[in-house]
């Protein structure tokens, strides 16, 4: 399979992966509204090794384990147990925070990918450190989105066209400049 190029995820970084349509568009009825068969190669090639942490909603919807990655699923339910392939090996926790410390104790090498779903993005979006934005010119109906990506926040830094969509990188605006903190 051809190598697509983009930048690896560096260990202990915190990479949120969408695929993101006209109006922030996500999810509908529990699925993806929207899915490419090169989008889904780069996302198999940046994420493979590493974490991935999702929400039980977005597990249910995916319906195993990814393979190759290590998955962590959050719930408040303490009787949910993964199902599907792989699902002996998903480690299942009650929070991000513990999902992060199971990362870093258990994978120190490896990156984090947050997959969502809406919920989980906007949890993690103070922690996340780079936004890889599969940006979709299309309006479908939906019922869950992706986070507003304040430009205060975020500074787009990439962007690749592909076959009717874009992939589009984002990391955060240093705050530690010369203006920072502000003097009184
Ligand atoms: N386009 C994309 O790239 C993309 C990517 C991923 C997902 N999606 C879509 O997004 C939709 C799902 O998103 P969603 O927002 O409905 O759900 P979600 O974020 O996938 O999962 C929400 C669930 O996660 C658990 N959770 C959330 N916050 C938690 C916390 N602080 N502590 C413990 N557990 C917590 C809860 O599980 P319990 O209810 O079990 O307690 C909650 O119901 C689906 O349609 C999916 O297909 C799209």
């Amino acid at each position: 399979m051809e190598e697509l190029s983009f930048t690896p995820i560096g260990p202990g970084e915190v990479v949120a992966i969408a695929a993101v349509l006209t109006d922030g568009v996500i999810g509908a009825d529990g699925d993806q509204p929207w899915s490419d068969p090169a989008d889904f190669a780069r996302f198999k090639q940046l994420t493979r090794g590493h974490v991935m942490i999702m929400g039980r909603r977005t597990y249910d919807a995916i319906g195993r384990a990814l393979p190759g990655r290590h998955t962590i699923v959050l719930t408040r339910d303490s009787g949910w147990r993964a199902h599907g392939k792989g699902a002996e090996a998903v480690r299942v926790v009650d929070g991000l925070d513990a999902a992060l410390a199971l990362a870093a104790t258990t994978w120190p090498e490896s990156g984090i990918g947050i997959l969502g779903g809406g919920e989980v993005y906007r949890l993690a979006m103070p922690v996340t450190t780079r936004l890889e934005i599969t940006e979709v010119p299309l309006r479908l109906p939906g019922d869950v989105t992706f986070p507003e990506i304040d430009p205060q926040q975020w500074r787009e830094v990439d962007r690749r066209p592909s076959d009717g969509f874009s992939w589009v990188t984002y990391r955060r605006v240093a705050v530690d400049g010369p203006d920072w903190p502000a003097t009184t």
